[in-house]
């Protein structure tokens, strides 16, 4: 019998994964300062050792107020340059090839008493604060930002960077006409923030090694972006991408599944104290901006 397709080799760019299996990113929430610490490092080198041929690490913020939670890993800053090499070697010793999710949450984050920013003052959600609308020049930082982030990734030794142009997050909300009512030209051209961040990311980028995108194909609320829209923008993208990953939702969980879909995570205040007990609220249900996710 043949070698089934999933577990045969593929290439993009100079990068040779042995499978097609690959492990989305999953946020650990585990990390202080942004940085990587002993659970990353065992975790992502396991998934190599069950062999998995792409490792994808979790969304990895640009900007420090770009975390989702505080206990997002960071690559803002060229001291988490080491703690992520050591992560991208433990995934390569064991035969994966390992890439770097790169994100900024924008008005989806958690830092409500720091300021969130989005393209439009427009809130996430109910009890979720007004975002500050970014002005141009403040666009053209956070362009930056990205490219920074790559330039360190490859320092890194990572294989490919993986942009999280999906679930609502900032490139999301700039493409999306329900986040962004902007009039200038990251408005009235919606994707433009996107192709800025691709194109800065192409430039600082290796051209031997791919960018992989993930992409929200359907937003699943009503005036959001649908397929159709999605693949089409998508298609006019291939000279900066090298594989679409294509998941959904941008915004709110379906009707029919309310519930919260991480039932076992819960907040707990980073520091508490006899005046800010340890919170252990359901996250879904936890109003308090300082908490972040412990895992049971
Ligand atoms: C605990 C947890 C953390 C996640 N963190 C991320 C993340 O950091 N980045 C991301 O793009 N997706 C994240 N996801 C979503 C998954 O990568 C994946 O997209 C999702 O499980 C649905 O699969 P689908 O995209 O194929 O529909 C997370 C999912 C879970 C369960």
């Amino acid at each position: 019998m043949s070698t089934p397709m999933l577990f045969t080799p593929i290439a993009f760019r100079d990068v040779q994964a042995r499978n097609r299996l690959m492990m989305s990113a999953m946020c650990q929430y585990v990390a202080v300062d942004g940085f990587a610490n002993d659970w990353h490092r065992t975790h992502y080198a396991s998934r190599a050792v069950g062999q998995a041929g792409l490792i994808s690490l979790e969304m990895t913020a640009v900007h420090p107020l770009g975390r989702i939670t505080p206990g997002c890993l960071g690559i803002w800053k060229d001291e988490h340059v080491s703690g992520l090499r050591s992560i991208a070697q433990g995934c390569q010793q064991h035969g994966a090839k390992v890439g770097v999710q790169l994100g900024h949450a924008g008005r989806k984050g958690e830092f409500f008493d720091q300021g969130l920013v989005a393209p439009s003052r427009i809130a996430f959600a109910d009890k979720w604060p007004l975002p500050h609308e970014l002005t141009q020049a403040e666009v053209v930082a956070l362009v930056d930002s990205y490219a920074q982030a790559a330039r360190r990734a490859n320092e890194a030794g990572f294989d490919y960077i993986e942009l999280h142009a999906a679930h609502g997050y900032l490139v999301n909300q700039f493409s999306s006409p329900l986040s962004n009512r902007r009039d200038d030209a990251y408005g009235t051209d919606r994707p433009r923030f996107l192709r800025d961040v691709l194109q800065a990311l192409r430039e600082t980028w290796p051209r031997h090694k791919p960018i992989f995108m993930k992409v929200s194909t359907i937003e699943r609320d009503e005036g959001g972006a649908q397929q159709d829209e999605v693949v089409a923008r998508v298609a006019g993208l291939r000279e900066y991408v090298d594989l679409v990953i294509a998941s959904s939702g941008a915004w709110r969980r379906p009707a029919a599944s309310a519930s919260t879909p991480f039932p076992a995570i819960r907040c707990r205040s980073p520091k508490p104290s006899a005046a800010r007990p340890a919170c252990r609220a359901r996250r879904s249900a936890c109003s308090t901006t300082r908490c972040w996710p412990k895992k049971y």
